[in-house]
């Protein structure tokens, strides 16, 4: 049996300037960043690479039609392809290092082989998604009105490079819910049937240095955040490896049709979900890891481990307000809707539940948390 798949090769440089020195990007490389990362930290460089800014094809988060509309616009051969950004310009780097990308939606229907010609070198600037050691790329599909992952070996990069100095311009509420992000994604795979000891070596540790930090945060402000994004950064890498292998689950899939229809951000359509699905795990099954998990968190926060969701609810809740679903725009009429596309769509993740979720007990989770 498997027990750990990592495909890219990490490094880790304090500063911008070390990995320019080391990978020096230039003639032949395609960079695919932001405007406000890729100026004030390599802006002054003057580096030969072709650049493309991914917010001049759409705000929020990746979808078909925004990669489309950059397809259209790269020009010319390329040897790298190096993403500097968040989740989304990392998710679409993937599918640029591959030979065809478009129809993207025949891509992610497998109508087109996915083949990779083209070096990929992922340098994350938020501290959540963990996708710079994932082979998936998650897009909203528009025109389907939800969100799908395409997971495969080719859209591993052969490079993962990660500068702590490049998420000193974060605004709290992205360092928060991709932060969260990460959280969950430590713990779905901790619980995921497919979860082993070294992925939950790695889990454990991210959730650990996680809730760590947002206890410090918690008590000296959001700015004692700066001391702490490498500790973040790796968290993120951590618990990216943790999920890579093992997989996410309920809170990811049922989170999709919420964060696809009313444009909430991963990281908090994630939250929204978080509690109110582990709590229906504690209903159907209290023993086996759920129990070693609330153990461990309950450690972490001093706390009881019968309250343990309640009590990181408090912790959580200083880092980004937990909502209902209506508060979003969700409608009561939804409920049923939401359940059904989670089931059509979703099998790739509800197959790492703790205990397997029917239709029944998805609507009843929405519903508590409508
Ligand atoms: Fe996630």
């Amino acid at each position: 049996m498997q027990e750990l798949m990592l495909k890219p090769t990490i490094f880790k440089y304090d500063t911008v300037k070390e990995f320019v020195d080391e990978f020096k990007p230039g003639k032949g490389d395609l960079v695919i960043t932001n405007e406000y990362i890729y100026n004030p930290y390599f802006g002054q460089m003057n580096l030969e690479c072709d650049v493309i800014f991914q917010e001049k094809y759409g705000a929020g988060e990746p979808s078909d039609d925004m990669v489309e509309a950059m397809y259209k616009d790269i020009k010319g051969e390329h040897k790298r392809v190096i993403a500097i950004g968040g989740g989304t310009v990392i998710d679409i780097s993937k599918l640029f290092a591959l030979r065809t990308v478009s129809p993207v939606l025949d891509l992610y229907d497998g109508k087109i082989p996915p083949v990779k010609n083209k070096e990929l070198i992922l340098i994350p600037t938020t501290c959540g998604t963990g996708s710079e050691v994932t082979n998936i790329s998650i897009l909203a599909l528009n025109s389907r009105g939800t969100k799908k992952g395409l997971a495969v070996d080719q859209m591993y990069a052969d490079t993962a490079v990660l500068i702590p100095e490049l998420l000193e311009g974060l605004p709290f509420g992205v360092f928060a819910t991709s932060s969260i992000d990460a959280l969950i994604h430590a713990i779905e795979s901790s619980l995921s049937p497919k979860g082993n000891e070294t992925t939950r070596l790695l889990g454990y540790q991210a959730i650990s240095m996680i809730l760590n930090g947002y206890k410090e945060i918690a008590e000296k402000g959001k700015e004692a955040r700066i001391a702490l994004l490498s500790q973040f950064l790796m968290a993120s890498n951590y618990a990216g490896i943790a999920f890579a292998n093992a997989g996410c689950a309920a809170v990811h899939a049922m989170s999709y049709p919420l964060g696809a229809t009313y444009h909430v951000a991963h990281g908090e359509s994630n939250y929204a979900m978080f509690t109110g699905v582990m709590k229906n795990y504690m209903e159907l099954k209290t023993d086996g890891e759920i129990a070693v998990l609330n153990k461990f968190i309950a450690h972490i926060l001093g706390c009881d481990e019968k309250d343990v969701y309640e009590e990181l609810e408090k912790l959580l809740n200083v880092i980004i307000q937990k909502k209902t679903l209506h508060e979003y725009g969700m409608k009561e009429s939804e409920i049923e809707e939401f359940a059904d596309s989670v089931l059509e769509n979703q099998q790739r993740l509800l197959a790492n539940n703790f205990v397997p979720l029917d239709r029944d007990r998805l609507i009843k989770i929405y519903r508590e948390l409508y």
